[in-house]
């Protein structure tokens, strides 16, 4: 009798299929995917993609980014209820009223968010890249910077330049706690704190390393030291372990008491390796992206890429 995770390899080979994950995805989804990555690597990979079907194991605003990218390719979602709190955070008709009171701003976006806010976008960044694209706009033009205002706050930061700020946020990356995180530093004197983006300026104020899911592996892997503690959705644990199976990886805490005294996205983990399995089988649920808004959110996102070639 196959297992699900041959029955799964087998499946993407008849159809011609590519499974692309991003990095908080459980470990049994990253096993079977054909590319494993953050938000700016899938994107590229979904560009060049070579395949009649793309199932993205992830939430809805990526594969919808990967439908945009490749309408004439079937792009699903193994739970079409995978969302974003911070995608959700930016409703299109409330950003669309506020884009147009500001309507000398240029519209910079990050990439959690919908296709219709996309679509009202100039261009379109991710944690990787935000600084070096807004370092990319001249000076004297106004930025308006939506939805995640704690990378906002950040990137005013790190390049001394003003925007106006959208008050969105993610719920992961906001509910670790300050005080657990700084008791566990006691505890651990030895370990460099990293954190993602998107979290709180004073978690963020702590760290020894910002930057994306994929920045955050490559730091720990070239970094000297032995110990980390890691401020972001504790799957990214999975590859930076297999990375690093000598160093001690450990998640920052978080306000709640779960089992994992960790930050997981519920919205992520609603991805199974059996909805997987079913998905390819079905071909369902399946992104769809209206060719009006596909067309205007295509030119921010092929300008993102195109600035991070
Ligand atoms: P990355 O692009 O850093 O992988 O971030 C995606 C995300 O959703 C973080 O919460
Ligand atoms: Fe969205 Fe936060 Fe989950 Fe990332 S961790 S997908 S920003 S809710």
């Amino acid at each position: 009798m196959k297992n699900l995770k041959e029955k799964i390899l087998e499946l993407k080979k008849q159809k011609n299929a590519v499974i692309l994950a991003h990095y908080y995805q459980e470990a049994d989804i990253q096993e079977v995917a054909d590319y494993v990555g953050d938000s700016l690597g899938l994107s590229q990979e979904a560009a060049k993609a070579d395949a009649d079907i793309i199932l993205f194991a992830g939430v809805h605003f990526m594969a919808e980014t990967a439908k945009i990218l490749n309408p004439n390719k079937k792009v699903i979602l193994p739970d079409l209820k995978a969302g974003c709190s911070l995608a959700d955070s930016c409703p299109p008709d409330l950003f669309g009223a506020f884009a147009l009171k500001h309507a000398d701003h240029m519209v910079v976006t990050y990439v959690n968010c919908s296709a219709e806010i996309k679509a009202m976008s100039d261009i379109v960044c991710t944690s990787s890249n935000a600084v070096k694209i807004v370092e990319s706009i001249p000076e004297e033009v106004p930025i308006l910077f939506a939805p995640d205002k704690n990378l906002g706050k950040y990137i005013m930061e790190k390049t001394g330049r003003k925007m106006l700020l959208w008050d969105g946020s993610c719920v992961v990356h906001e509910a670790f706690s300050l005080d657990k995180l700084i008791a566990l530093h006691k505890k651990h004197p030895d370990a460099e704190i990293i954190a993602h983006p998107e979290s709180e300026t004073h978690i963020l104020k702590t760290a020894n390393y910002i930057g994306s899911t994929a920045g955050m592996i490559d730091y720990v892997k070239k970094s000297s030291k032995a110990k980390f503690i890691i401020a972001t959705e504790a799957g990214i644990l999975y590859k930076m372990q297999q990375e690093v199976p000598g160093k001690t990886l450990i998640p920052a805490p978080s306000n709640e008491d779960n089992t994992c005294a960790c930050s997981e996205c519920a919205y992520m983990k609603m991805n199974t390796l059996q909805k997987v399995y079913d998905c390819l089988v079905s071909e369902s649920p399946e992104i769809i992206v209206p060719e009006t808004i596909r067309e205007k959110a295509l030119l921010p996102i092929e300008r993102m890429l195109e600035l991070s070639k």
